[in-house]
């Protein structure tokens, strides 16, 4: 007789927005954030609050914030305070500030206009708001990086001074700013760094034993009883050491795995299942990031990749990645963009971790920027921008900057 197994439980628990109930190995980093903001359910005007969280791809970042603020909103909920979380994206915000305080208000006002405001504007509103419902906000800005790429100092300036010119009035707007790497601080003005560097947590890459436990406690959530072996879970929590101890890859090899039996029909997830779905998963690149970018930084990118496919090189300069660009545009029919416009492609795709640069002398001219690829063959991520790009192709938006 045919059955059909699955192995899963519950497949969304292994979702990447999922907050689980435990996060195993960031007690001392949650109580750490807990005492931070201690003062928001024993006296909640008296300050604001800026935290500041790092660490690599995959330490937990995301779901430490998230959990903390699901459980700040419910505790202060308890003691009849109006607190609020909200956890914005600056990435997906396209770093734009104006986007993010849109997010943050349309929390409280679902049907604000999405029009017709400057940031600026939409600053004092959301102030405003929160004095008249008597609330507090813990605005969680989520890769930072962008929000600084596009607009330096200026927006994270006035997040963080918000609150000066009403001192006397209770503070009602706190900031927990999420960051991959400390270093993208040094681009701030010295007030708004020193604001920052206060408080700042670093999570550490998780160790291989500290990765089983986080796999295994997802295995318990998502699978069916005995669907995943002790052997099978040690095998992926390697893979994902190896990976530079990133949860992320970890979870998502599992799931994939997961998938693999199904696809089998097997009752069980094998190793294979893991080798193939690692063949799958790069573990720094994903998919929605790319598909995230312009189009022309999608050509960008894919010009680089191509630079990359046809040589041995572990570098390339400004000038032939533009080159490189610039054969691609004419294959896909578009308009170059400019020198300065590349620039920021540059600035965006190594804030993304897409790609790394590298400041280099060269004899007397000065200094030149090296372009490299970590983390992904070449001609993946040429077949992916390929693939992508031939279905927006075919949707065609002539509006796409
Ligand atoms: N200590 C932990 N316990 C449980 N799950 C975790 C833990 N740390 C990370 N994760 C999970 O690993 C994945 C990556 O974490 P995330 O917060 O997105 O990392 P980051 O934001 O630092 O890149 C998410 O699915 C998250 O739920
Ligand atoms: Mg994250």
């Amino acid at each position: 007789m045919y059955h059909h197994t699955n192995v899963f439980k519950n497949e969304s628990k292994l979702d990447i927005n999922y907050v689980p109930p435990r996060l195993p190995h960031r007690h001392f980093q949650l109580n750490l954030l807990n005492q931070f903001f201690r003062f928001v359910l024993e006296n909640p005007g008296k300050m604001a609050q800026r935290v500041l969280i790092t660490g690599n791809v995959g330490t937990g970042k995301t779901v430490l914030s998230q959990h903390f603020g699901l459980e700040m909103a419910r505790k202060a909920k308890e003691r009849g305070i109006n607190l609020n979380y909200v956890h914005v994206n600056c990435r997906e915000c396209k770093g734009s500030l104006f986007m993010i305080l849109q997010r943050a208000i349309l929390n409280f006002h679902p049907h604000f206009p999405k029009r017709g405001y400057s940031a600026e504007e939409l600053l004092q509103t959301l102030i405003q708001i929160l004095d008249e419902q008597n609330a507090y906000l813990i605005l969680a800005t989520d890769e930072l990086e962008a929000l600084i790429q596009i607009g330096g100092s200026d927006p994270l300036y006035k997040l963080t001074r918000i609150q000066e010119d009403r001192l006397k009035a209770p503070q009602r707007f706190s900031l927990i700013c999420i960051l991959r790497e400390p270093k993208y601080l040094d681009s701030l003005d010295h007030s708004t760094r020193s604001t920052l560097q206060h408080n700042i947590i670093r999570l550490e890459e998780y160790s291989l034993s500290k990765l089983q436990d986080i796999l295994k406690d997802r295995v318990d959530l998502a699978f069916k009883y005995g669907t995943v072996s002790t052997s099978t879970l040690h095998f992926i929590a390697e893979l994902a050491s190896s990976e530079g101890g990133d949860a992320r890859y970890g979870i998502e090899l599992l799931w994939r795995a997961g998938k693999y039996a199904d696809a089998l029909q097997l009752s069980e997830v094998s190793p294979e299942c893991v080798r193939k779905a690692a063949a799958d998963v790069y573990p720094v690149v994903r998919k929605d990031i790319i598909f995230s970018l312009s189009l022309h930084e999608k050509l960008f990118l894919l010009g680089i990749t191509r630079y990359f496919k046809h040589s041995e090189a572990a570098y390339l300069s400004m000038g032939e990645a533009e080159g490189a660009y610039a054969v691609v545009c004419e294959e896909y029919d578009e308009k170059k963009r400019g020198h300065t416009q590349l620039w920021k492609y540059v600035k965006k795709l190594s804030a993304l971790g897409i790609i790394r640069t590298e400041l280099s002398s060269v004899g007397q001219r000065g200094k030149t920027t090296c372009i490299s690829l970590p983390g992904v063959p070449a001609s993946d991520l040429e077949q992916e921008l390929t693939k992508i790009l031939s279905t927006e192709k075919r949707r065609s938006n002539p509006h796409v900057n």
